[in-house]
Formats: structure tokens, C-alpha cells, sequence
């Protein structure tokens, strides 16, 4: 049975990871140590079985004793230790859910359900690292990444409503006090349906934008509003989450040396923690909507096809329909006007699952084959 060590248990990422790895009994085959940053010598968690007190995270040479390293635990921490480890000698698998390592030449991104045989080549080469995608690339290609592996695509333009989870927990809290904040601030005019509305509007704007609008995380009003930038700005131009979108979906369907080019913008909004993308995609031929969704529903057993009606749209595509699943709905399929060869697409998934914890648990589970 592999030793494998856990560190970031206890954060968000991780605890959705503890959670599915109880659900799917994935305890059992492995010998599990839990790490922590402050509380060595405490308990471990319940996992159903033995497990022995919590060990530093930072001793090199108790993560040396693992056969695998599961971490959730943030950069930070896979700059402080993943390169003093390997130096020390150490040739175990590494599974990380932080982007430190992911463009790495000696990496892989996991996301198997996508890219089985680029994880089980690097295996076979000796390959050590992996780490989970960017949750916008993994939920994109979960849901179409079947139209390019059939070589269908000649570029996408993804634009995203990404969730409040991907910017962390304090700022999921964030957006909850913001909507309570505004709901206060308007009650009296909201109580009174009478109220003249353009007065609710005043209310409502001048909690926004006024000084006791809860903004410590997001810098920014999120609820009652949008904002259009995420993660630092590169020298092209875009931000860095949108730098993403092509090179880390052309490192996890391993054709980095012939690159589909993607590209758009990257906008949070007020969901909780399921990320939605609108996609403009220029396929390399006029292939028929009914093939199209063929592929995308038969690419794996989550993603499934909406159809292009308003009801089920409505209903089945959107964050509130998939949050807490690991369905990846896609709809809104249809030509676009530029031509036959222009799809118009939008996706939704749960961030925290398939964009985050759901690929690391699987990759484990390669391991253990
Ligand atoms: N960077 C993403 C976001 C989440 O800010 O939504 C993690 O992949």
C-alpha cells in the first residue's frame, strides 16, 4: 500500500478533496499521513481508518518517508519545499492542486477523463509531478474537450463568469456579506412596494459604492456588480488567467509544439463556486450541430448536452443547477451568424470538483492501478 502524505487538508480545496476521497472510499487502498503547517502531534482526521498524529509539513525529511505528496496547500508552500525535497533526493509522486509547477517541462496536468494518455505516457517516461489544471481549462475541456481531440477546432474565444470560490474562501464570504449588506441598505425601500423604484436603485448604488460596502478581499463591489480582470496583468496584455486558457489547455492534450490558439476574458461575478464560459468557436469544418453534440456528450460520462431551448437552458445551465455536482452541461449550441463554421457554446461546472480536487483524487487513483 502507498504512503501517501496530505498537506492543505484542511482548507477549502482540500476539504472538498477529503470529502470525495471519503465518498468514493479511495481511504481504503492507501496508507494516508496528514501533514499540517501549525498543529504537529494533533490527531489526524477521520478517514475511517488509523492514521498517525499529524507530522510538519515542512520537515523534509518525514515528506521523504512518502511515497506520494497530495497538496492543497497553495504556491507558497511548493516554493518553500518541492524543490529541497527532490534535491534531498526524493523520487516519489508529487499531486499538486497550486500552479507553481504546471508549465514545468518535467509536469503534467492531470485531468484525465481528457488527456488519459498523456498522464499514462508521462508514467511510462518516469514522469514524477502532476498537478491540476486551472479550474476554467479543466471545466472547458471537460465539457468540449472531445471537439478537439476530433481535430474540430481551429481556435476558441472563451469569455467566463468565474465564481467567487476561485478567488478563495474569505471572498466567498465576501460576496454573501456584500448581497446581505445590500439588502439592508434597501430594506426599507424593498418592504414598500409602493417605493418609486428608481428610489430602491439609489439605495442599492449608494451601498455599493459607498464606504461601508464589505470590500476587504475583493478590493471591489462583486455583488450588484462584475469584475472584468482576474489574477495580475502580463506584458501582453491579458491577465494571467487568461494566459491560461491556451497554454495549459495545449500542455493537458499534449500538442504544446502545435497550439490551438485561445483566447478571451476572464470576469468574476457574484456566483458562489460554479464557473460558467460563453465560447465562440471557429470549428476547422462545417461539422453538423447533431455531430457536434454527439461528440461532446459521448467525450465522458459527465459532460451532457442542454438543448438550445430557453426552459432548459434555464433550468439546467447555469451555477445554481450544477453546484455541489460533477456535471458538466453544455448548450446554447448553435451557428453563429459569421457562418457555418462559427460555434457559439456556454458551459458551467462546480470549480471545487472537476476544476480543483475531483482531477488530484483520480490521479491518485492512477497510482494505485
Ligand atoms: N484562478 C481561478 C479563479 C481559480 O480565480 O477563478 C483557480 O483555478
Amino acid at each position: 500500500m502507498k504512503r501517501v502524505g496530505f498537506v492543505g487538508w484542511r482548507g477549502m480545496v482540500g476539504s472538498v478533496l477529503m470529502q470525495r476521497m471519503r465518498d468514493e472510499n479511495d481511504f481504503q487502498d492507501i496508507e494516508p499521513v496528514f501533514f499540517t503547517t501549525s498543529q504537529a502531534g494533533q490527531p489526524g482526521p477521520d478517514v475511517g481508518k488509523d492514521v498517525p498524529a499529524l507530522k510538519d509539513a515542512r520537515d523534509i525529511g518525514e515528506l521523504q518517508a512518502m511515497d506520494v505528496i497530495v497538496t492543497c496547500q497553495g504556491g507558497d508552500y511548493t516554493e518553500a519545499v518541492y524543490q529541497d525535497l527532490r534535491k534531498a533526493g526524493w523520487d516519489g509522486y508529487w499531486i499538486d492542486a497550486a500552479s507553481t509547477l504546471r508549465m514545468a517541462d518535467d509536469s503534467i496536468i492531470v485531468l484525465d477523463p481528457v488527456n488519459a494518455d498523456v498522464i499514462r505516457q508521462g508514467l511510462g517516461n518516469g514522469v514524477k509531478t502532476f498537478v491540476g489544471g486551472n479550474c476554467t481549462v479543466s471545466l472547458m475541456l471537460m465539457g468540449i474537450g472531445g471537439l478537439l481531440r476530433e481535430g474540430l477546432v481551429e481556435w476558441i474565444s472563451p469569455m467566463t463568469y468565474q465564481a467567487a470560490s476561485g478567488a478563495g474562501a474569505q471572498n466567498m464570504r465576501e460576496l454573501v456579506a456584500q448581497m446581505g449588506y445590500i439588502h439592508k441598505s434597501a430594506s426599507d425601500q424593498l418592504a414598500d412596494p409602493s417605493s418609486a423604484i428608481l428610489e430602491l436603485d439609489r439605495a442599492v448604488s449608494d451601498a455599493i459604492t459607498g464606504d461601508g460596502y464589505p470590500r476587504e478581499h475583493f478590493g471591489y463591489p462583486l455583488a450588484g456588480s462584475l469584475l472584468p480582470w482576474i489574477d495580475k496583468k502580463l506584458d501582453s496584455g491579458q491577465s494571467k488567467e487568461e494566459w491560461k486558457a491556451e497554454v495549459e489547455t495545449n500542455k493537458i492534450l499534449g500538442r504544446s509544439d502545435n497550439p490551438v490558439p485561445i483566447d478571451g476574458i476572464c470576469v468574476r461575478i457574484g456566483a458562489m463556486r460554479s464557473h460558467a464560459q460563453a465560447l465562440t468557436i471557429k470549428l476547422s469544418k462545417d461539422a453538423p450541430i447533431d455531430e457536434i453534440s454527439s461528440i461532446i456528450a459521448e467525450s465522458n460520462p459527465w459532460a451532457s448536452v442542454v438543448p438550445n431551448d430557453k426552459e432548459e437552458s434555464l433550468r439546467d445551465l447555469t451555477p445554481a443547477a450544477v453546484t455541489g455536482t460533477l456535471n458538466v452541461p453544455v448548450g446554447r449550441l448553435r451557428k453563429l451568424s459569421m457562418g457555418n463554421d462559427y460555434l457559439g457554446a456556454f458551459t458551467v461546472g462546480d470549480q471545487l470538483l472537476w476544476g480543483a480536487a475531483e482531477p488530484l483524487r483520480r490521479m491518485l487513483r492512477i497510482l494505485n492501478e
